[in-house]
């Protein structure tokens, strides 16, 4: 069940409201209060919450076993139609759970108007937000991890390849490839991690708290709570429905998220650059231009960079909606759903393509591997190589320096000046210094857990393929159990 194109809604719904009012809504109230047209796509949710709110009902004796019977039937008859698109909601339908009432009026007359009995649209919509959010949660969770997949399947062909390791935006030392590739893998995991810690959080269900002060009727929300997947009862009902932390985490997690895509983003773009020439996207994973019939461009790198100002975006707009409300519930936060909502059509598009872009390009090892020494990037070597002889970092560096200037004065690698030469900077450069200025062997160097030395790319390379394992089984879970 989409969002709703407010252009294609029919008239004739059916208020949950009105009763002490003289007239109908303005139009120009009806127009600015109308929420269906977005919130709609919580219908599944508010559903699944109405079914355990009429079991409750039911055990509170407040339906005859055929009254829930009926009801649930209707339900299900509801969900189906909603999925079908042969109930649609209408202009009338202020919002989703109006809809919802006017469909369950239509198939079971009075008895549709029972269900509203002990609930509030106030705490409805809350339980509806939270599963909706844990449920797409999982849905980003497993296109992060299909993301994360392309990584490092491509950092598997290059965990020896070398390449230029930069530091701001200049050559500093050789690393290999895959190293590059898995620190943008890292980045992801965190992310998981975050919707997870996110998950238990937002697991409190607010069902029971009605508009705000709970309920004189005998409900059950513990166990409401566990029918739909929820690890607890809200325990406070006035926090119960003012409480969006779960929307605006969410969103600091997307923004997060966008964030990784974003820089992720800016390296391909510079990577498929003619400077750069390290990496060629596949024709199916870029654009051409209207005029210049030459041009290969990375436009879903740039678009994932320029989607996380959206991102970033909607989380301000939740954080700056919420800060100074009055509790309990206030109409201002309606204005939660479609940063929301956004947030997640906004990953749920661009995850699968970078996934895809990522997957597909292919990197130019040659050009890589030319690029890696440039820039004397195996300056610390010589440095680190009179550190193991006993001379003074500070030294060292100093010495190490001077054979740059000369080099660069000469045009010339390293390891190309003489003998005589490097001893005239410092009597330590004895001429095995230059064993250590090969690419190669900077790299075998690096060892220890964590760097970029290809056995300690491949052991890194290996944790992180059994982590993401984990995660596809966290994003398969679902959250109310069937
Ligand atoms: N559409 C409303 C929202 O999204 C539902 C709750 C309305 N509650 C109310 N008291 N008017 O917040």
């Amino acid at each position: 069940m989409d969002s709703v194109d407010p252009q294609s809604l029919s008239a004739g719904g059916a208020r949950l409201w009105g009763g002490r009012f003289a007239g109908g809504p303005a139009e120009a109230l009806a127009r600015l209060s109308v929420s269906v047209q977005f919130d709609w796509r919580l219908a599944p949710y508010d559903l699944a919450a109405s079914r355990a709110h009429a079991r409750v009902l039911a055990r509170a004796g407040l339906f005859t076993n055929d009254e829930l019977g009926r009801t649930l039937a209707a339900l299900d008859d509801l969900e189906a139609a909603c999925a079908a698109g042969l109930f649609r909601p209408t202009v009338e339908d202020e919002d989703v759970h109006t809809a919802l009432e006017r469909g369950l009026l239509e198939r079971l007359g009075a008895l549709g108007g029972k269900l509203r009995a002990g609930r509030s649209r106030n705490d409805q919509v809350a339980t509806d937000l939270r599963l909706y959010l844990r449920d797409r949660a999982r849905g980003i969770a497993a296109r992060l991890v299909e993301l994360a997949d392309a990584l490092v399947e491509q950092a598997e062909r290059h965990l020896d390849t070398p390449a230029p390791g930069m530091t701001h935006l200049q050559h500093a030392q050789p690393v290999t490839f895959g190293h590059q590739l898995l620190a943008h893998v890292h980045p992801l995991l965190r992310d998981l991690d975050r919707l997870r810690d996110w998950d238990a959080r937002a697991a409190v269900c607010p069902l029971g708290s009605g508009a705000l002060a709970g309920s004189s009727l005998p409900l059950d929300p513990v166990r409401v709570a566990r029918e739909l997947g929820f690890a607890s009862a809200a325990p406070n009902s006035i926090d119960a429905v003012s409480d969006r932390d779960f929307v605006a985490e969410f969103l600091f997690a997307a923004a997060m998220t966008g964030v990784h895509l974003s820089r992720l983003g800016e390296e391909v773009v510079l990577w498929t650059s003619q400077e750069f020439g390290w990496v060629e996207l596949d024709d199916s994973f870029a654009t051409g231009s209207s005029i210049m019939p030459q041009k290969k461009n990375a436009d879903i790198a740039e678009l994932a960079r320029g989607k996380s100002g959206r991102l970033i975006g909607a989380l301000v707009t939740v954080l700056t909606m919420l800060k100074g409300l009055p509790l309990a519930y206030d109409r201002d936060m309606q204005e939660d759903k479609e940063p929301a909502f956004d947030a997640v059509d906004t990953l749920d598009v661009v995850l699968p393509a970078l996934a895809g872009m990522i997957s597909t390009m292919t990197v130019r090892v040659d050009r890589l591997a030319a690029a890696a020494p440039v820039g004397y990037t195996l300056a610390t070597e010589v440095a680190d190589w009179l550190v193991r002889r006993g001379v003074p970092f500070r030294e060292a560096h100093d010495a190490t320096g001077q054979l740059v200037a000369l080099c660069a004065s000469r045009d010339c690698r390293l390891s190309e000046v003489s003998d005589d030469d490097l001893r005239a900077i410092s009597p330590h450069l004895e001429p095995e210094v230059r064993e250590v200025l090969s690419v190669r062997s900077a790299l075998a160097a690096r060892t220890t857990p964590g760097s970029t030395g290809p056995k300690a790319v491949a052991d890194q390379w290996g944790d992180v393929a059994d982590k993401l394992t984990d995660w596809r089984d966290w994003a398969a879970l679902p959250v109310v159990p069937r």
